[in-house]
């Protein structure tokens, strides 16, 4: 059950968000601005400030869709959900790029990611990998904490003519509290000036050991822009993918996340989502937040159409009747009417949650301590 956002939270406590995101960090919770919170976090971190939040059993009771369990015997392998991480410009996109035989970074504006790129890619073995390609721009905290949160291994990027740097820092961190496995690529050892062994350095001053450091984490070093060893790390991660032992159950309706979502001028509202269980069909009705509709039309990257999209697939779909907040988690209904209703209640959940636990603060600031 999650309640209200970070943001509403930090202004019914009259406090900046960033100190509340501060102290969800101290925590050992790494939340977003417009991030719901859990009840033991908000608790938790509502207790930091000196308040006491009731809820009431209204308030817990909510799960108005619980899944269903799948039979051991329905699971079948999923391709692992890959999440590219670290600091801007190390190379991120380039290796992706090199994976995929595409050109994306030329296409971006000043070179730099801004949005979660989502890629279903089959390797020359015939394996199947979804990477998720996230920004690696100081200002994109929100999408990097996303995609740690829906991936199953982190690929960290770090430019061994460089530093460790405050994003890579971060994308660590995301990955640890998680609790995701890390792969280090250690990009860029193609140029005169890279020095591997300074990374491996400064990530040993992190705790962080990599494999030829004695440690448990794999590393490999790389080019992404020629392409060197690139295979080297994909065994790396189809060996990690391997030991997680990714299942799916392919014959269910569809439930995932959504990716990213906004409004297109000429085709309505376009959301990017992920099928992490199950099979999204064209006709389905989905509900994600609180946005629901029909699944007009499904998309792969290349904008080719689709209709149907197994586990671990990334698809853009069409037909929903506003943009889901990214993170959101979706689901299918029997019929429109049911998506439409649990919709609603979710809208009117949320609206009272909001007001008592409004309430309950005013009410607890009385008795505030210092
Ligand atoms: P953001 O998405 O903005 O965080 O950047 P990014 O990590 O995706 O980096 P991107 O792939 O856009 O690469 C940044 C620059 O580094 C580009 O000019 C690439 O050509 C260059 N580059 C990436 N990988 C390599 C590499 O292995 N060797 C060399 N020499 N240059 C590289
Ligand atoms: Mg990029």
């Amino acid at each position: 059950t999650e309640f209200i956002t970070v943001n509403e939270l930090a202004s019914l406590m009259n406090v900046s968000p960033t100190e509340v995101i501060s102290a969800c960090f101290s925590l050992g919770v790494m939340v977003t601005m417009n991030q719901r919170l859990e009840a033991d976090t908000l608790t938790l971190v509502a207790d930091e400030f000196g308040y006491k939040i009731e809820f009431s059993d209204a308030d817990l009771e909510e799960n108005l869709d619980e899944e269903t369990p799948d039979a051991e015997e329905d699971l079948i392998a999923r391709a692992p959900i890959v999440t590219v991480m670290g600091h801007v410009d190390h190379g991120k996109t380039s290796l992706l790029d090199y994976i995929r035989k595409a050109n994306v970074i030329a296409g971006e504006s000043g070179g730099i990611t801004q949005h979660i790129g989502a890629y279903n890619v089959k390797l020359e073995g015939g394996q199947r990998i979804t990477f998720l390609d996230t920004p690696g721009h100081e200002a994109f905290t929100a999408m990097r904490a996303r995609g740690a949160q829906v991936t199953d291994i982190v690929i960290i990027v770090i430019a061994a003519d460089d530093d460790v740097m405050p994003q890579t820092k971060e994308a660590i961190a995301h990955a640890q509290a998680a609790g995701v496995p890390m792969i280090i690529a250690l990009n860029k050892v193609d140029k005169p000036n890279a020095n591997p062994d300074n990374i491996r350095q400064q990530l040993s001053g992190m705790n962080i050991l990599v494999e030829e450091w004695g440690g448990n984490i794999q590393s490999q070093e790389i080019s992404a822009k020629f392409g060197n060893n690139v295979d080297a790390l994909l065994e790396k991660v189809l060996l990690q993918a391997e030991m997680l032992e990714l299942k799916a159950n392919p014959d269910r309706a569809a439930n995932g996340v959504v990716i990213e979502a906004a409004l297109d001028k000429g085709r309505g509202y376009v959301s990017t989502i992920l099928v992490q269980n199950g099979t999204l069909k064209v006709g389905d009705y989905i509900l994600a937040g609180k946005n629901h509709g029909k699944v007009k039309a499904m998309l792969d990257e290349r904008g080719k159409p689709m209709q149907a999209a197994g586990p671990s697939i990334p698809v853009t779909i069409l037909g929903l009747d506003g943009a889901p907040t990214a993170g959101d988690k979706f689901r299918i209904y029997a019929d429109e009417k049911e998506a439409k209703t649990i919709a609603t209640k979710r809208e009117q959940l949320q609206r009272e949650q909001t007001l008592r636990t409004k309430k309950h603060l005013t009410l607890d600031e009385i008795g505030r301590r210092i």
